[in-house]
């Protein structure tokens, strides 16, 4: 049965019911998809039970008509967890989770500076910040987190070690359509036409990747060939084309033997993101 709550006080008297059991949470921010449920499924296989908090995280949207376009429905959430037998479906109010006065926030440095932090300034301080307090409510056995936002993973794990949570961060691989788009909620934005166009990210990370496998390795020449890829689709507006280092994610110049391809992209007005390791 899954059971529902909404404040801090009531998801802790149900996550201490019985101390000895593990926990394993899958943070959301709701409109959730077949790659949320994937990892729901490793949280059930790993764990004696599982929580999945929804909120939609004010603080790590640096653009306000973001904020208020995200794509939110509840409803169709809970049948969804309900369907999996999700424990505990935890969904709290803006207030609850930073009431009157709050003041307080979690700033990683060096990794939130490259790729997403440089174009969204202020999204990983919020970021941090909530999954820190989510953290904090729950105390989990272990935490579930898609690859598809590859430098959210990297900045919740520096965290982790930094701050000494007491958990696991399980990291499960991108699901993708048929086509390859890496599944997200904002996908449900896309016009009809929009959504073919978006296969574009993928297409371009695959064909960087294969062209390495088969001796390309100048990071400019694999950026230009992803950049050329975006630029010829009409509906597309690159905002980063990056061949990065994988663990500290900074740019590449010259020959690389291991990388972190990402992409951010306009299709329409919808931004998205992809990534590939390389080597
Ligand atoms: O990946 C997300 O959906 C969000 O960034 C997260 C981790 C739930 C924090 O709000």
């Amino acid at each position: 049965m899954t059971q529902l709550v909404e404040t801090i006080a009531d998801l802790r008297a149900i996550r201490w019911q019985d101390p000895s059991l593990t926990w394993g949470l899958v943070p959301t921010m709701g409109a959730l998809h077949e790659g949320h449920i994937a990892l729901v499924r490793q949280a059930r296989r790993d764990n004696d039970r599982v929580a999945v908090s929804i909120f939609v995280n004010p603080t790590q949207f640096n653009d306000p008509a973001d904020l208020e376009k995200y794509p939110r429905n509840l409803a169709q959430d809970i049948e969804m967890l309900r369907a999996e037998n999700v424990d505990l479906a935890w969904s709290p109010p803006v207030n609850e989770m930073y009431p009157h006065g709050f003041q307080t926030s979690v700033i990683v440095k060096e990794l939130t500076r490259p790729l997403e932090g440089e174009h969204r300034p202020g999204h990983f301080e919020g970021v941090a910040t909530v999954v820190a307090k989510l953290f904090n409510a729950v105390q989990p056995t272990r935490a579930y987190f898609g690859q598809k936002d590859v430098q959210q993973v990297a900045v919740i794990k520096r965290m982790v070690r930094d701050l000494n949570f007491n958990l696991d961060v399980v990291v499960h691989p991108t699901v993708r359509e048929a086509d390859g788009l890496a599944l997200s909620s904002r996908n449900s934005r896309l016009s009809p036409g929009e959504r073919t166009a978006a296969a574009v990210l993928y297409r371009a990370l695959s064909v960087a990747k294969s062209r390495f496998d088969s001796g390309e390795t100048d990071a400019a020449a694999l950026r230009q060939m992803m950049t050329d890829i975006i630029n010829d689709e009409p509906l597309s507006r690159i905002d980063y084309v990056s061949v990065a280092h994988p663990d500290t994610l900074q740019e590449f110049t010259g020959d690389v033997e291991q990388a972190l391809l990402s992409l951010a992209v306009y299709i329409g007005e919808i931004r998205l993101i992809d990534n590939m390791v390389i080597g």
